[in-house]
């Protein structure tokens, strides 16, 4: 990575904007990437203005890298004000906003946040506090569609305990 790009990013890290979880956000998108393991939550909230219906604020959380953390914190920044048409319009590079151009391996963190961000616009990941509620639907990467980042990665044991399977010696392969 260029010097200058990764000037910029520490820049957006030593400030992150609108980072952690919102308790009354109206949407919500989770995306993976499966190669690098990175995982973004993307929560977004609405508000009527001049009869159009804006987002008003957007917040992440994110185990991903320094890259997909700084774009987040732009992007973020950048939906402020937009319809979920004009959000949804953004490409890629846009999010990354003034981090400019990224190299081709830097690429996959901006489209992590954009995922995030497409499935948090999603009408079907609405959580049920929003007005017009539908049932939240499976996220990207197959975690729960509300509540921290955090919790999706340690969920609580399931009622009943653990199963002990025990192996036969006599079996083959056992
Ligand atoms: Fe995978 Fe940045 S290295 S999201």
């Amino acid at each position: 990575m260029d010097a200058d790009l990764q000037k910029k990013i520490t820049e957006a890290l030593r400030d992150p904007k609108n980072l952690g979880e919102m308790a009354d956000a109206d949407s919500i998108g989770t995306v993976g990437n499966s190669d690098c393991g990175e995982m973004l939550r993307m929560w977004v909230k609405f508000k009527e203005q001049n009869g159009r219906k804006v987002i008003d604020r957007a917040t992440f959380q994110s185990f991903g890298c320094e890259t997909a953390i700084a774009v987040a914190s732009l992007a973020t920044e950048l939906i402020r004000g937009k319809t979920a048409e004009e959000a949804l319009a953004l490409k890629t590079e846009e999010l990354a906003g003034e981090l400019g151009p990224l190299p081709p391996m830097k690429i996959h963190c901006a489209q992590l946040v954009e995922g995030a961000l497409r499935s948090a616009l999603d009408p079907a990941n609405t959580t049920q506090s929003a007005p017009a509620a539908v049932a939240p639907a499976p996220v990207a990467v197959g975690v729960k569609t509300s509540g921290n980042l955090v919790d999706s990665l340690n969920p609580q044991p399931k009622p009943g305990g653990v199963k002990l399977v025990f192996l036969d010696p006599k079996k083959p392969g056992n």
